[in-house]
């Protein structure tokens, strides 16, 4: 009987052989015997599993692990939040992702390799030095043979490693090693989150352009602990790691700057009290979102809200109209100016220098004035007028007629007209249902979309926005 030597192989044939090898976790003699084993019993047809043409390395290696799924490596740190890693693996794959584990030495004590293998499908990893993967770089292999690694839960020990660039076991080797984008979860007690040491190796990552989910706040495993350290849920990160792995979207709006108004104004009536409405400033940072997200650069102009700024966005936190309108002023010159806040229209001019109190003297007599009305200022501006200036009508009767004479009355090009009545549940609420009214010369043109969250508004308005600015520029 003839005998093979491996070595003489082809160099193509032996790189293949070696990650079949080492994916199955067998010597690469092994593996050879297993493939012509297989072939003997007919269960590959031919020699196919020994491909006698050079492959090119990764595409070919895809198909033939998992399809054409994407490839996540998990690495599963060492704390009580482990356990959730294991609910990950299988959000992960629900999602149509190929995960292979990861489990850290602290790890195995909250969860084993055997129930990570078993949701995973695949071989779980533990050891750098782990003969049977290491013989040909197996950290190497793990590190770069996937779309995304994913670090769940990250401790505040694993976290300091990486910042540190450690590398003295599988994950940390891995996490050096690695040319892929990396997610974080962190979880811990929230006084680790807290601490100093932390907060800087925290920030370290995000530079070195590691991205984070979470920690929520919430009860800690331990009793009568809660604050911020909990891991996100698994829902949460396999969602966010699906979004890492979209293809880019287009940046419609790189270049362009974008300004935009949200929220209410408050108009004092002495020091303690004001005159306010309703706005929760929703749909303004929605957009301001959604054009951030798009490539603008955006200046968000806000009233007071009860909302988190939106990533990436310049915000300019205002009270009164008029604060709003020196912002306004200050940020031009814009490309496309939205104006979505709901201004006060009136302020009072005997504001009260002290709290007013309750006199014998019978009640205060308010003097109101009208404020300055932004839109209109900016829509009517000789220089610096933004090319496409975008107003909101917001209306409780008669929604056609009154934006129709808005959009004539303000001198803007666009009117996003709703319908702000109780019923609908505009105000404060997460939906709306607007008409985009556009001049066409003399004429008026109106598109009527369907009831849409506002972050769905905010999109569709901004796509409207990036087919018109590429004829705009400040
Ligand atoms: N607006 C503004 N400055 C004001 C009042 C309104 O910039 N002082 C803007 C709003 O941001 C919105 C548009 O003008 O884009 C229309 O606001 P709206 O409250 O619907 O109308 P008003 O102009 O206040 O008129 P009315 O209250 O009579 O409906």
């Amino acid at each position: 009987m003839a005998s093979l030597t491996i070595r003489k192989l082809d160099e193509a044939i032996k790189t293949e052989l070696r990650l079949r090898a080492a994916r199955n976790g067998r010597s690469v003699e092994d593996e050879v015997r297993v493939i012509l084993r297989d072939a003997a019993q007919h269960k590959l047809a031919g020699t196919a599993a020994l491909p006698s043409a050079p492959q090119p390395a990764l595409p070919r290696q895809r198909g033939t692990m998992a399809g054409e799924q994407p490839r996540v490596t998990l690495i599963i740190g060492g704390g009580i939040a482990a356990y959730k890693a294991l609910d990950l693996i299988r959000r992960l794959k629900e999602r149509g992702l190929h995960v292979r584990c990861v489990l850290t030495r602290a790890a195995q004590q909250f969860v084993t390799p055997l129930a990570a293998s078993a949701l995973s499908n695949e071989r779980c990893y533990t050891d750098l030095f782990d003969p049977a993967s290491e013989f040909d770089a197996g950290h190497i292999r793990l590190a770069r043979d996937c779309e995304l690694i994913v670090v769940a839960p990250a401790t505040a020990d694993l976290m300091a490693k990486m910042a540190q660039g450690h590398a003295d076991d599988l994950a940390t080797a891995i996490l050096l090693a690695t040319n892929r984008p990396i997610l974080l979860a962190p979880a811990m007690n929230p006084l680790m989150w807290n601490n100093a040491a932390t907060r800087r190796n925290v920030a370290q990552l995000i530079r070195d352009g590691v991205v984070t989910i979470g920690p929520n706040a919430g009860e800690m495993a331990e009793a009568n602990e809660a604050g911020v350290g909990r891991m996100s849920e698994p829902i949460e990160i396999a969602d966010a790691a699906l979004q890492m792995l979209r293809p880019p979207q287009p940046r419609p709006l790189t270049g362009k700057r974008v300004l935009i108004t949200a929220g209410p104004t408050h108009e004092p009536i002495d020091p303690v009290r004001y005159i306010a409405n309703r706005s929760s400033g929703k749909q303004g940072f929605a957009i301001a979102a959604a054009a951030q997200a798009a490539g603008a650069d955006v200046t968000l102009i806000s009233g007071p809200v009860d909302l988190d700024d939106p990533a990436g966005v310049t915000v300019k936190h205002v009270e009164s109209a008029r604060d709003m309108l020196q912002q306004v002023e200050a940020a031009l010159p814009v490309d496309v100016a939205i104006f979505a806040a709901a201004v006060a229209d009136w302020r009072v001019v005997n504001e009260g220098v002290q709290k007013l109190k309750k006199t014998a003297g019978g009640l205060p007599q308010l003097e109101l004035t009208e404020n300055p009305d932004i839109l209109a200022t900016i829509a009517r501006l000789r220089e610096r007028r933004p090319p496409l200036v975008i107003g909101f009508a917001a209306e409780t009767e008669h929604l056609m007629d009154n934006a129709k004479a808005k959009l004539a009355r303000k001198g803007c090009d666009w009117i996003v007209a709703n319908d702000v009545s109780p019923a609908t549940g505009v105000m404060g609420g997460d939906r709306n249902t607007v008409h985009l009214l556009s001049k066409q010369g003399d004429e008026v043109r109106i598109e009527s979309w369907p009831v849409m969250s506002k972050d769905e508004v905010a999109v569709a308005l901004v796509e409207r926005i990036a087919a018109t600015a590429k004829d705009t520029s400040a």
